[in-house]
C-alpha cells in the first residue's frame, strides 16, 4: 500500500514535490534518490539514535553503487543539538569530504534532523537539494511538510532559518513502532488538531479506530499520515508565508506554548497541544464563538487521546495567562487564538484568529483543570 500526496507551491513545478507514504519505503530510499539524482554525491544526516536504528537501511542501498558515494553525518539526538554550532560542524565535515554543488542531502530522523539538515541544504554552496525521510510521527504529519528549516538560538527557538522545500519526502510508517510513547503522542497532538480544524471524517476515524491507532498499525498509520499530509500540503500551498490560512495551524498552540513555558518544557509538545485545544475550545464557548454542543464533540475526541491532565493541573492559571499575553499575535491586551467554528470546520477569512479576553482564558483553564 502506498499513497502519494503532491505539494504544489504557487504553481511552480520546480518547487513542487511529492510525499510518498508507504510501510517499508525506507529500504527503497537509496534507489529512489539514485534515480532522481544520478550524478550527485549524497550526504546522509541523522542523529545518533536514528543512526543506530535505521541508517544502514539507506547506506546499504548505496554500497552497490561505487560511483555514487554516500557519506554519513551524525549528531547527538535531541533539541539541544538544533544549533548553529551543530550546523557548522556538519558543514565543515561535508567540506572535508569534498561535497560540492552536486550534492543531495538526505534528512533521516525527526523534526530536529529535518530542520537542521534542511537548513544546511538551504545554505550549503548557496543551496543544494534535500530529501526528507521523517521517522517521528510529528515529522511525518507536520514538520516535513511546509519548507520551514532552521535552528534555535540562546534567545529562543527557531530564530534563524530559511524556507527551503525538499525535493521529495519518503515516509515509512513501520519505523513508528520504535518511537517512545511521548514522541508518538506529540505527533497525535498535531493529528487531532488537523482533524478538529479540517476533517469531520478524520475525527470519526480517530474516535472509532483509536485502539489500532495506539497500536501504530502501519497500514492504518499510512492512511492517517497521508490524510494529514494532504491537509498540511493544502494549507501551506494556499499560504506559504503564514499570512492567512496557515494561522489555523496554531489552534491549541497559544495555550500550549504557555504550558510549555511555565513547565520549563517539562511536558511533551503533543500533550501541551491536546490540553491547549481543550482550553481554547472552552474559552471560545464563553466568548460566544462556538456552540457548546460542538465543543463537546471535539472535547470527546481529544479526551480519547488525553484521558487526564498529568502534571499540567498544578500550574496557576493566572501565570499561564500571563505567559499567553507574551504571544506575538496579541493586540491591545487581547489574546489571539485560532479555533474551529464546528467539528472539522476551520474559520474563514478574515477571522482566522479571534480575540479572547484574558479573564475568559483564566476561567477556561480553571474549568479544564477541574475536569482533570
Ligand atoms: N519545520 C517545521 O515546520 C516544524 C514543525 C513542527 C515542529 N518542528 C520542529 O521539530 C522538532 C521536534 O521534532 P521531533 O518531535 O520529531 O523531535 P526529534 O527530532 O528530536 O525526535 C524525537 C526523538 O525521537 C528519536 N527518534 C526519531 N525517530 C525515531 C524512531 N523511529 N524510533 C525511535 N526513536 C526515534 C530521536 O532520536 C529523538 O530522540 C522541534 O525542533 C520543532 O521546532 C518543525
Ligand atoms: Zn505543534
Amino acid at each position: 500500500m502506498s499513497t502519494r500526496v503532491r505539494v504544489d507551491l504557487r504553481g511552480s513545478a520546480e518547487r513542487s514535490y511529492e510525499i510518498l507514504i508507504q510501510p517499508g519505503v525506507l529500504g527503497q530510499v537509496a534507489g529512489l534518490v539514485r534515480q532522481r539524482f544520478p550524478h550527485c554525491t549524497v550526504a546522509l544526516i541523522t542523529d545518533h539514535t536514528v543512526r543506530d536504528l535505521y541508517a544502514d537501511a539507506i547506506l546499504s542501498g548505496f554500497e552497490s553503487s561505487p560511483k555514487q558515494a554516500c557519506h554519513l553525518y551524525t549528531f547527538p539526538a535531541g533539541e539541544a543539538s538544533k544549533t548553529r554550532e551543530t550546523k557548522a560542524m556538519l558543514e565543515d565535515a561535508m567540506f572535508a569530504n569534498r561535497h560540492d554543488r552536486k550534492t543531495v542531502i538526505i534528512a533521516l530522523g525527526g523534526g530536529v534532523t529535518g530542520d537542521l539538515a534542511g537548513y544546511c541544504a538551504a545554505t550549503y554552496m548557496r543551496g543544494v537539494p534535500f530529501v526528507q525521510v521523517p521517522t517521528t510521527l510529528l515529522a511525518q504529519v507536520d514538520s516535513s511538510v511546509g519548507g520551514k528549516t532552521g535552528v534555535d538560538l540562546p534567545a529562543g527557538k527557531n530564530l534563524v532559518g530559511a524556507f527551503w522545500q525538499p525535493s521529495a519526502v519518503y515516509a515509512d510508517t513501520t519505523v513508528l513502532q520504535t518511537l517512545p510513547g511521548d514522541e508518538f503522542l506529540s505527533g497525535l497532538g498535531e493529528i487531532v488538531k488537523h482533524a478538529l480544524m479540517f476533517s469531520p471524517g478524520m475525527i470519526e476515524m480517530l474516535v472509532t479506530r483509536h485502539v489500532e491507532i495506539m497500536q501504530r498499525e502501519p497500514v492504518l498509520m499510512a492512511d492517517l499520515v497521508a490524510q494529514n499530509c494532504a491537509i498540511k500540503a493544502h494549507v501551506v500551498s494556499a499560504d506559504e508565508t503564514e499570512t492567512g490560512l496557515r494561522k489555523t495551524l496554531n489552534f491549541g498552540h497559544t495555550a500550549a506554548h504557555a504550558l510549555e513555558l511555565v513547565s520549563d518544557f517539562g511536558i511533551a509538545h503533543g500533550i501541551a497541544v491536546l490540553a491547549g485545544m481543550l482550553v481554547e475550545l472552552r474559552a471560545a464557548v464563553h466568548e460566544g464563538y462556538l456552540a457548546a454542543g460542538h465543543e463537546q464533540v471535539m472535547r470527546d475526541c481529544i479526551r480519547i487521546y488525553l484521558p487526564e491532565l498529568p502534571k499540567i493541573r498544578q500550574f496557576d492559571p493566572g501565570r499561564l495567562v500571563e505567559a499567553m499575553l507574551l504571544d506575538k499575535k496579541n493586540e491591545s491586551g487581547r489574546i489571539h487564538c485560532s479555533v474551529p467554528t464546528a467539528p472539522g470546520t476551520a474559520p474563514e477569512d478574515p477571522g482566522w484568529t479571534r480575540p479572547f479576553q484574558p479573564a475568559v482564558l483564566t476561567r477556561a483553564l480553571d474549568e479544564v483543570f477541574a475536569q482533570g
